[in-house]
């Protein structure tokens, strides 16, 4: 039987970090849905429909991931598209804690999703979408942690050339 998972997340924007994910889960799960949280309590620099744009350009040749967004509890959003599995990246120790009491908490939400973590490469374990903003924003080079598109898009915002 095919086994789906999802990779859910704010990809605010999408990182070199979380390809690698991408990447890896790709290598390892029959389909990949990658998902955009849509009812966030963040406050987002981009629009969801950016965010998929940017996630769709930067996913084009890996054939087994496609691109979406939900909203409501991950767990029935899962179930709703036949995943049984989570994907969730721990970069450090400091991840784990949060993502252990969301996994928790999803398993206790329902049995039928199992999250599995899996670790980016170590080169982007000090990466995080957050960290990237806040560099272009203040006229950092962000180059090797975004996708070009990615890079492109928030120099432009940013006018930095
Ligand atoms: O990239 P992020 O912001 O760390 O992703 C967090 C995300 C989207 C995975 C999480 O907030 C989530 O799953 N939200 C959906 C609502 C939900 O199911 N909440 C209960 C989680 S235990």
């Amino acid at each position: 039987m095919e086994t789906r998972a999802v990779y859910p997340g704010s990809f605010d924007p999408v990182t070199n970090g979380h390809l690698d994910l991408i990447q890896r889960s790709a290598a390892l799960f029959d389909k990949v849905i990658v998902a955009i949280l849509r009812n966030t309590d963040k406050i987002p620099l981009f629009t969801v429909e950016e965010r998929m744009e940017m996630l769709n350009e930067a996913v084009r040749d890996l054939k087994n991931v496609s691109v979406t967004s939900f909203e409501g509890l991950l767990v029935d959003f899962a179930q709703q598209i036949g995943a049984s599995v989570i994907v969730r990246g721990i970069r450090a120790i400091s991840d784990y804690e949060y993502e252990l009491q969301m996994a928790l908490m999803n398993r206790r939400l329902s049995n039928k999703v199992e999250t599995v973590f899996m670790l980016p490469a170590e080169s982007y374990s000090f990466l995080s979408s957050k960290l990237v903003k806040e560099i272009a924003r203040l006229g950092g080079s962000i180059r090797g942690f975004v996708p070009a598109d990615v890079e492109k898009r928030l120099c432009g915002m940013y006018r930095i050339e």
